[in-house]
């Protein structure tokens, strides 16, 4: 199956933006991991990071018609701002994962809120970058059950 990883504003600086949040893991580091464990289960994956909000509701758009069958996403900043992230989301109508490298609820009052956790087929947060291998085991094994 297809899979596509979306990350939103600012990380593009993981490993150097406030290590002390983010960790010093860079996202090409991230994004080598997944795709090395996807593919070893046969599956694609695909990843696009952008620091705008239309770059990833075109993305999740195309998705639609492109075969997706499960997106992850750390909408990072727009977790807390964006409908039309949300919308696109709600549109395609392929289950996603929310994942966030920090604890959000243990930070700053703005970030408790997120226009996607009531969506998603699961929120992982607080765990860094383990956070994504976790989402990711989730999904191949939501999909092997889903396919069964
Ligand atoms: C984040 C948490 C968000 O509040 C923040 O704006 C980010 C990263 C995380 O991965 O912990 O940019 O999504």
């Amino acid at each position: 199956a297809k899979l596509l990883v979306l990350h939103g504003p600012n990380l593009n600086l993981l490993g150097e933006r406030e290590p002390e949040i983010y960790g010093r893991t860079t996202l090409a580091e991230i994004d080598a991991e997944l795709r090395g464990i996807a593919d070893t289960a046969g599956h694609e994956l695909d990843s696009l990071q952008s620091n705008a909000e239309h770059v990833l509701v075109d993305r999740i758009q195309a998705a639609r018609s492109d075969g997706t069958a499960v997106i992850l996403i750390n909408p990072a900043a727009f977790t807390h701002t964006s409908v039309a992230l949300r919308d696109a989301l709600a549109a395609v109508e392929i289950p996603f994962y929310e994942i966030h490298l920090s604890n959000p609820h243990a930070r700053e009052p703005f970030r408790h809120a997120s226009y996607f956790s009531d969506l998603a087929v699961g929120v992982i947060a607080g765990l860094g970058p383990a956070g994504y291998r976790c989402a990711l085991d989730a999904a191949l094994r939501r999909l092997a059950a889903t396919r069964a």
